[in-house]
This record gives structure tokens, sequence and C-alpha cells, in this order.
């Protein structure tokens, strides 16, 4: 209903990626590969983490809770690309792009805290081992979900009540192949000098307060494990440096995005397929393919499944 209200556009042209013949077939495969592996991938991990009685920890529990949020983010926007790539002509409705912008800066921001309290999990189980359990209890992981998700709704409601009533009166083609904010405005028609600003504070710093906070922490349990330095920290140091190369690919494509002072270039719409469907599928094999204990359970539940419960 919005749209008859303030616009005369109901819908907008994406251009997408590119015209080329073969790069189309090279995105369709890779985008495909990549999406279908990131459901598989996530979903596994959810079904171990919830099925593996031994996985009932805190850390796992958050990082099931990733790969939901993951699972999520990667159907946003990669499955309408996928379909879109060999289409002439690529239209999203209003409501189709206000919904796109909402679920992934909602399911975004959510992922970016869900980040930073797995930092404060690491740094409580490596700094404050004995207080592990009663600090990060149940009902503090509960606390950090309601808390991520607050905030990814807050943050996604703040930027759209400012995008929602722009008027779009003419130009409606975008060139990317997704509805983002920084492209969206463009087209409004109206100065949109102070909405630019407004995007680059909301998006912008707050990715780029969250990943120094994240990196800072990082640090900061690097050197702690530096000084008490003994036989359990290889294990710890690489878990550590999963969860950094986590946080530096998801953070980097975001502060370029929102920081970045002209959206025209070609790296960005690829660096944007980066985040839309390798980012997901990166988390769960840094995170846990890498990991022993999430490996074996695997193998256990797979082997429940595959019918050894005659037993019972
Ligand atoms: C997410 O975290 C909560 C709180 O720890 C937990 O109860 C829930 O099982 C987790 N979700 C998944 C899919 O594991």
């Amino acid at each position: 209903m919005d749209e008859v209200n303030h616009s005369a556009v109901s819908e907008f042209v994406f251009l997408g990626l590119s015209n080329c013949w073969e790069l189309q077939i090279f995105l369709f495969c890779f985008s495909c590969l990549f999406y279908v592996s990131s459901l598989i991938g996530n979903l596994l991990i959810v079904v171990t983490v919830t099925a593996d009685l031994y996985l009932h920890s805190p850390m796992y529990f958050l990082l099931a809770n990733l790969s939901v949020i993951d699972l999520i983010f990667c159907s946003i926007a990669a499955p309408k690309m996928i379909c879109d790539l060999f289409r002439k002509q690529k239209v999203i409705s209003f409501g189709g792009c206000i919904a796109q912008i909402f679920f992934s800066h909602a399911v975004g921001g959510t992922e970016m805290v869900l980040l930073i309290a797995m930092a404060f999990d690491r740094y409580v189980a490596i700094c404050k081992p004995l207080y592990y359990l009663t600090i990060m209890s149940p009902r503090m992981c509960v606390l950090i979900l309601v808390v991520a998700w607050a905030t990814g709704l807050f943050h996604s409601l703040a930027q759209l009540a400012f995008v929602v009533n722009l008027p779009f009166c003419g130009p409606n083609v975008l060139d990317s192949f997704y509805c983002d904010i920084p492209r969206l405005i463009k087209l409004a028609c109206t100065d949109t000098y102070k909405l630019d600003f407004m995007v680059t504070a909301n998006s912008g710093f707050i990715s780029l307060g969250a990943f120094f906070l994240l990196i800072l922490s990082y640090i900061f349990i690097l050197a702690t494990l530096q000084k008490h330095s003994s036989g359990g920290s290889s294990k710890a140091l690489s878990t550590l440096s999963a969860h950094i190369t986590v946080v530096v690919l998801y953070f980097g494509p975001l502060i370029f995005f929102y920081m970045w002072p002209s959206p025209s270039t070609h790296l960005d719409k690829f660096l944007a397929i980066f985040d839309a469907v390798l980012t997901p599928f990166l988390n769960p094999v840094i995170y846990t393919f890498r990991n022993k204990e999430m490996k074996i359970a695997m193998k256990r539940v797979f082997r429940q499944l595959m019918g050894f419960r005659k037993t019972t």
C-alpha cells in the first residue's frame, strides 16, 4: 500500500551481474554450488548440535544459532539472483525490495551481535575458565539471543523508517542483483545527501565499530593466552584463528559497501555475491568442520540416523 501513497514506482528492475553468456553460466554454477552447500552445511550443524548430547554447551549452541542465521541470510538474495541470471527482465516489486532490505539488515545485525557474543564466550572460556559455566549459563545464552535478535530488528526498522517514505517518481533501474539501501536511495527524487550520511552512520559505523571491538577482544584473548601459555593453548589458538578469519571475511565486504563513497564499481557487485553465498558457506567450514569434536559428533549422529537404533 505504501507505493500507492508515496510513489509512482511499483517495481524495480535489476541490471543483474553480467550480460556475457559465459560469465552467466559460470556465475550460475558457482552460486548454485555454494548456495546448496551452505544450506546443507548449516543444516548439518543444526541437526548435529541439536541431536548430540555431548555438544550441548554454550559454544555449540551459539554456533548452531549462527548456522540458523546463515540459513536465513543466504536465502534472502541468492535464490532470486540465481533464478534471474538468465532472465532478460529482472524485476522485483516495491514490497519485495523492502522485504529484502528488511530481512538482510535484521539478520545481518543479529549475526553481528552473535559474533560478538561468540568472542565473549571464548574470552570467558580462555581467561576465566573456572567461572565459565556460571557466566555462560543457559539463561545467559537465551539473553544473548534475545539481545541479538532485538538489536537486528531495531537496526533494520530504523533504516527502513527512512526509506519507506522516500518518493520514487521515475527511474527504477538498480545496477545490482538485490535491493540495498545505498543504491535504492540514489533513485529517490529528493535530495538524499542527509540520508546517505544516515546510512553510512547506521550501517557503516556499526560494522566498523563491531569489527574493531571484535579484533580488539581477540587480541586481548591472544595476549592473555601468551602470558599463560601452556599445553592447551594450541587448540585455543586454532579455534581463535578460525573465529578471526570469519570476522574478517564477514566484515570486509560490509565495510567496503557502506563506507565507500560511490558504489559504482563492478567490484562491489562481485563482493556482494561473496557476502550472499560464500560467507554463509564458509562459516560452517571454518568454525565447524575443522573442529575435531564436531566431526566425531557428526559421525555419531549419522550412525544413529542410519539405523543403529535397532537395539532400542
Ligand atoms: C540457540 O541457542 C539456544 C540457547 O542456548 C539453544 O537453546 C538453542 O538450542 C540454540 N539453537 C539451536 C538451533 O541449536
